[in-house]
């Protein structure tokens, strides 16, 4: 087992890449903090921390909105008081709406930003004093190949990927004297809620996967087994970049 022991948080683990994370994350022996939204994601969080641990010993749920600096205050605490610490972060929990932008009201904007930069940045931050002290911790940040490929219709999920691109570049720099690696992963197509319009289509699924060399859409098993590895020992000396996990789609076949 390559987390034996470890005490992890995974952000937006009710369901898709953070659900996959988190039970990956189980069965290679970690502790893990399932945090889930709200009410509404509660029940599948619940399973989530079934699976990993029927008996509870392992694993824990707890509700924060990451956007809201209360809730991930309150959520740190809580992974403190039952685990004594922090080892890993996995900063997954991120939300997508198409807005055009001339359409693009402030309001959703601010909603997609709120979520997917700025409660990674709060939650680096308090578990990065967890780990501080201690001096040990990773934190991998789940981004998106539009961290670098833009997409007409999402320019603000782009400038959150891409912001967290260069947060997560920026804390590393300033963490690895504490001993904390934080890098960051960028999944391509990937089969999870996120995606509907997607997987539904059979028309639109036919042309994302010929933008995809591998010919399909990921699985979240796949990006599990990458943030399993990146945490490990074994990736010892990876820090301040991005793991690019995307059937080769960020190689643009189009243009051959
Ligand atoms: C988005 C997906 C999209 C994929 C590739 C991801 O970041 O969440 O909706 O299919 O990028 O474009």
């Amino acid at each position: 087992m390559l987390l034996e022991g470890r005490r992890a948080l995974v952000t937006g683990a009710s369901s898709g890449i953070g659900r996959a994370t988190a039970l990956r994350l189980g069965e290679e022996g970690a502790r893990v903090a399932v945090n889930y939204r709200s009410g509404r994601e509660r029940a599948d969080a619940e399973a989530v921390a079934a699976r990993i641990d029927p008996t509870g010993a392992r694993v824990c749920t707890v509700q924060a909105d990451v956007g809201v600096e209360a809730d991930v205050v309150r959520m740190v605490g809580e992974c403190r008081e039952r685990f004594g610490g922090l080892d890993l972060l996995v900063n997954n929990a991120g939300i997508e709406s198409r807005a055009p932008t001339l359409e693009m009201s402030l309001e959703v904007w601010e909603r997609i930003l709120r979520t997917n930069l700025t409660g990674a940045f709060l939650c680096m931050r308090e578990a990065g004093k967890l780990m501080a002290a201690e001096r040990r911790g990773v934190i991998v940040n789940v981004s998106s190949v539009h961290e670098f490929i833009p997409w007409p219709g999402y320019a603000h999920y782009c400038a959150s990927k891409g912001g967290l691109k260069l947060l997560t570049q920026t804390v590393a720099l300033e963490w690895a004297p504490l001993g904390i690696r934080v890098l960051a992963i960028a999944p391509g197509a990937i089969a999870t809620p996120i995606n509907p319009g997607i997987l539904d289509d059979p028309q639109t699924l036919r042309r994302v996967e010929a933008e995809i060399p591998l010919g399909r859409v990921g699985r979240p098993e796949e990006i599990a087994a990458v943030v399993v590895w990146a945490a490990s020992d074994e990736a010892a000396y990876l820090t301040g970049t991005t793991l690019v996990i995307d059937g080769g789609m960020s190689t643009y076949p189009r243009f051959q």
